[in-house]
């Protein structure tokens, strides 16, 4: 008998206000002080990232209250309490302090008394990490069920003067919970079949935030699109080919793909360098804009509660970010 991590909650949770691309040529309120107003528009926005709108939290809510409202649906979906849990892995880059960390937060909102949470943080590879960790705690025999929740507010580390920037990033949060099971072994078992993860820091200065202790402040996103953009399909078909290639697996297996939300031309890039047509892609980028770690969990929410994503699915994610940071992960919902 093999232990296998399996998925048996997930859930989702997106915050009230929605804005739509037109708003930031039209002027935005409620963010900052001032309104901003944006040389942009609808039409530049969705052409190069495919983004139509994204929801912003409102001021005063943090990380950890959508994550915990994330936590809570996938709990009310698997049936279960709070203290069934053993364990909190949450993935984020905007947690709500320097610490203690989002994770122990949501465990006390949950109330949760028992157990351990803490974060990871890999930027919008972030969900990925915390899939990949939670997997080895279980495997480990360190915990029998493990939530894994992907939550940012990227709102509050925008440059809104920085229009290459602000309108690709939205707030939101996902959870799953993966549970000890037992499989034989093979490729036909439910949860998470293989993970694939990579980094490489000599890439620093083009995806980060400036600030943080060598600053004394929070900072805000610096990116540079189009050298990310150039790593990114590349990277990413090579993550899902390696963790496919790990059990032996082929595009063909291969029921949907659930990719990190940054941008819909590297989405259709990588589908189409890995030979899976759109049909098989799970994609919310249009709705979400970039929720960084919280876009694979979102998705993989999002996917189930259309009818994609059925139980006995194959599911290829793969998520690119800030570090540069990568990786895939396989898994039978
Ligand atoms: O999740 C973490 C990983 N992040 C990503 O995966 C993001 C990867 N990169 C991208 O998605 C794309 O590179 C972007 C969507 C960020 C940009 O698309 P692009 O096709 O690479 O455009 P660009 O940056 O080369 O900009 C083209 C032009 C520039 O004008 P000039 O210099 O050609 O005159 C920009 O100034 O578009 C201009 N521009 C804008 N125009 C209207 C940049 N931002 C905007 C804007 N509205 N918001």
């Amino acid at each position: 008998m093999t232990v296998r991590a399996t998925v048996v909650g997930v859930g989702h949770y997106l915050p009230e206000r929605i804005v739509e691309n037109a708003v930031f040529a039209q002027g935005l309120t409620g963010i900052t002080e001032d309104t901003i107003q944006l040389d942009t528009s609808d039409e530049w926005i969705r052409s190069r990232s495919g983004i139509e709108r994204r929801h912003f939290a409102a001021p005063g809510q943090t990380t950890s209250d959508l994550a915990t409202r994330a936590a809570r649906a996938a709990l009310d979906d698997a049936g279960l309490a709070a203290d069934d849990v053993d364990a909190i892995v949450l993935a984020t880059s905007t947690a709500d302090l320097t610490f203690p960390s989002a994770a122990t937060m949501v465990q006390a909102q949950l109330g949760m008394t028992r157990g351990f949470a803490f974060d990871v943080q890999a930027v919008c590879a972030g969900f990925i990490y915390a899939l990949a960790n939670a997997n080895a705690l279980i495997l480990s025999g360190q915990a029998k069920r493990v939530m894994v929740i992907g939550a940012e507010t990227f709102s509050r580390i925008m440059d809104w003067t920085d229009r290459g920037t602000c309108v690709l990033f939205g707030d939101g949060a996902g959870a799953l919970i993966l549970e000890a099971s037992e499989g034989d072994g093979t490729n036909a078992d439910r949860g998470i079949l293989s993970t694939d993860l990579n980094s490489d820091g000599r890439f620093r200065d083009i995806l980060y935030v400036d600030g943080g202790s060598s600053t004394g402040t929070t900072g805000y996103l610096r990116m540079e699109g189009k050298e990310v953009f150039r790593h990114a399909v590349e990277k990413l078909a090579a993550t899902a080919t390696t963790a496919m290639e790990k059990v032996g697996m082929t595009p063909d297996q291969i029921d949907w793909v659930v990719p990190h939300q940054a941008n819909i031309r590297i989405i259709t890039g990588t589908a189409r360098k890995l030979g899976l047509p759109m049909e098989q892609v799970v994609t919310t980028v249009q709705d979400h804009g970039n929720t960084s770690a919280a876009s694979i969990p979102l998705a993989l929410s999002v996917g189930k509660e259309r009818g994609q994503i059925k139980r006995g699915d194959v599911v290829v994610t793969e998520a690119i970010g800030g570090g540069l940071a990568w990786g895939a992960v396989v898994l039978r919902w």
